[in-house]
């Protein structure tokens, strides 16, 4: 075990777990910020997305060692009401069918707006490919983050 000072959401919470704990299982089991989803655990669904320093990252894949200074931003960190524009894009568009991959797919919309403000058909499908919707909400989401990124 290891004691870590994670900046996670602008706050500093320090953690004691082994090194190689994912930090999907930081953030849910010692955090308690259940909103990143288990999906795969190896990198292919896109459920457990966080941001690291602003990058969209598979949080199942990140060992906790390898965070470091590096601030982290879950669902939970974008707002307390619902009222970042992606996530009212979201709520607009009736996005959410089960909902269980919608955080994951919020915080790569997040991610590619900030890189990219106006992208096209092709920069969603190719930034959001990454994150599967096993309810087949794609078109939804695709037209959600056409409607933030107006806004
Ligand atoms: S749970 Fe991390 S990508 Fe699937
Ligand atoms: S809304 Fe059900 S898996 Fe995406």
């Amino acid at each position: 075990m290891a004691k870590y000072n994670l900046k996670v959401n602008g706050k500093m919470r320090s953690v004691d777990v082994d090194p190689t704990t994912p930090m999907l299982w930081v953030l849910r089991d010692h955090l308690n910020l259940v909103g990143t989803k288990y999906g795969c655990g190896i990198a292919m669904c896109g459920a457990c997305t966080v941001h690291l320093n602003g990058m969209a990252m598979r949080s199942c894949q990140l060992p906790v060692s390898m965070v470091g200074t590096q601030e982290i931003t879950t669902i939970e960190g974008l707002s307390e009401d619902a009222s970042h524009p992606v996530q009212k894009a979201w709520l607009d568009h009736d996005v959410a069918q089960c909902g269980y991959c919608q955080s994951g797919q919020i915080m790569s919309a997040v991610a590619l707006l900030k890189n990219n403000p106006n992208p096209s058909d092709e920069d969603i499908e190719a930034t959001m490919s990454g994150n599967i919707c096993r309810c087949g909400t794609y078109l939804r989401i695709k037209e959600a983050i056409k409607t933030a990124a107006k806004n």
